[in-house]
C-alpha cells in the first residue's frame, strides 16, 4: 500500500507539472469519489490496527502534496492566462487613430438655406405649412374651383376627397393670410407632391419655395426689383432677369422668370440649350379673389408671389443632370458639395 501511495504521488505530481495540465481531470482522477487515492483509503480496512494510522497519515500528506500542487499549478496557469491576454491586448497608442465618418450636408439642403439666406436677409420671415394639406388651401383658395383645368398641371395625390398631398407650396399663402394683417413679407420652403412618373428631370416628390408680400401700394416694379437683387445673389452681379407672360390662377398678372444663363452669359450653351435664357421661377402679383378669399381688401392691399423650384436650382447650380440622384442618398455623390 505504501508502495501504491508513492507511485500515485509521483504519477500525480509529474502530470500536474506538465505544460497545459488539465487540474480538473487530474483532479478527479486522484482525488475524486472513484479517484485512485480514495479507492486507497477504502481497501484500509484489511490493514492491521497498528498499520491503519500510519497508511492513513500516509494517504492525507499524499493528499495534501497533490492538493498544494494542483493549486500552485493553477495560479501559474492563470498567471500566464493574463500574461498571454495583455500581450493579445496591447494597445498602441502612438498609432493613427480611425477618422469617424462624417455627415454632408445634403446639395438640396445647401441650396435651400442659401435661398433663405437671400430672403431673410431682405427681411422676409419663414412660414411653414402642412405637407397633407386641404383641397381648399391646395386649390380652391388659389382661385382654383372644382373641374378648373389648372388642376390637371398639378394632378397629386389623395388622401380623401377634401385632403391630400400639396402639390405646390403656395396654399402656405393661404394659410399666412388668414392668420396675419399686411405687411406680409414671407418664404415658405418644403415638400410637394405630383402624381408624375419618376424620370430624369421628374419626381413624385420635390422642393419649392414660394415667396409672399403684400402691403399697401406693391406693384409688378416691387416684384421685379425683388427677384432681379434675388437672381443676383443667387447666380452672380451680371445676371438679368426676364419676364415671360404666363397664366396662373392665382396670380394676375402672371409670369414666368429667366435668368440670363450664368454659364455663358446669354450667349448661347449647352446648359442653357442654346437659348441665352434659363427657366426658374413662376410668379405674379396675388390674384384679387385670393386677397378677398383670405380676407385681406383688395381695393387696399396688393401683393406679389413667386414659387421656385430647389431641385432645379441645385442642378443648374451643381450641374447635375438627373433628378434621381438627389434622392438616392449615395454617398460617393452627396460628398462631392
Ligand atoms: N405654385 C406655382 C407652381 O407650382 C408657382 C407660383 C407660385 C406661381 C407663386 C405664381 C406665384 O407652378
Amino acid at each position: 500500500m505504501r508502495e501504491t501511495l508513492a507511485s500515485i504521488k509521483a504519477q500525480a505530481l509529474e502530470q500536474i507539472a506538465q505544460e497545459g495540465a488539465d487540474l480538473d481531470a487530474l483532479r478527479i482522477k486522484y482525488l475524486g469519489k472513484k479517484g485512485e487515492l480514495t479507492a486507497v483509503l477504502r481497501g484500509m480496512g484489511s490493514l492491521s490496527a497498528e498499520e491503519r494510522p500510519a497508511i492513513g497519515q500516509l494517504a492525507n500528506e499524499v493528499r495534501a502534496v497533490i492538493e498544494e500542487a494542483m493549486t500552485a499549478k493553477a495560479a501559474e496557469q492563470k498567471e500566464k492566462a493574463l500574461e498571454a491576454q495583455l500581450k493579445a491586448e496591447k494597445l498602441d497608442v502612438t498609432m493613427p487613430g480611425m477618422a469617424p465618418a462624417v455627415g454632408h450636408v445634403h446639395p438640396l439642403t445647401l441650396v435651400q438655406r442659401d435661398l433663405e439666406d437671400i430672403f431673410i436677409g431682405m427681411g422676409y420671415a419663414i412660414a411653414e405649412g402642412p405637407e397633407v394639406e386641404y383641397d381648399y388651401y391646395n386649390f380652391q383658395a388659389l382661385n382654383i374651383p372644382e373641374n378648373h383645368p389648372a388642376r390637371d398641371t398639378q394632378d397629386t395625390f389623395y388622401i380623401t376627397d377634401k385632403i391630400l398631398l400639396r402639390s405646390q407650396t403656395s396654399p402656405v399663402q393661404a394659410r399666412v393670410m388668414e392668420v396675419q394683417k399686411p405687411p406680409i413679407r414671407i418664404i415658405s420652403p418644403g415638400r410637394v407632391y405630383r402624381s408624375d412618373a419618376m424620370d430624369s428631370t421628374h419626381s413624385p416628390l420635390f422642393h419649392q419655395l414660394e415667396g409672399l408680400v403684400v402691403d399697401k401700394g406693391i406693384t409688378m416694379a416691387d416684384l421685379r426689383a425683388t427677384l432681379s437683387t434675388f437672381a443676383q445673389a443667387m447666380f452672380g452681379e451680371q445676371t438679368k432677369i426676364r419676364f415671360r407672360p404666363h397664366h396662373f390662377p392665382f396670380t394676375e398678372p402672371s409670369a414666368e422668370v429667366d435668368v440670363s444663363c450664368f454659364a455663358c452669359g446669354g450667349k448661347g450653351c449647352r446648359l442653357c440649350k442654346g437659348e441665352g435664357w434659363i427657366e426658374i421661377l413662376g410668379a405674379g402679383m396675388v390674384h384679387p379673389n385670393v386677397l378677398r378669399n383670405c380676407g385681406i381688401d383688395p381695393e387696399v392691399y396688393s401683393g406679389f408671389a413667386f414659387g421656385l423650384g430647389v431641385e432645379r436650382i441645385a442642378m443648374l447650380k451643381y450641374h447635375i443632370d438627373d433628378i434621381r440622384l438627389l434622392y438616392e442618398n449615395d454617398v460617393r455623390f452627396l460628398s462631392q458639395f
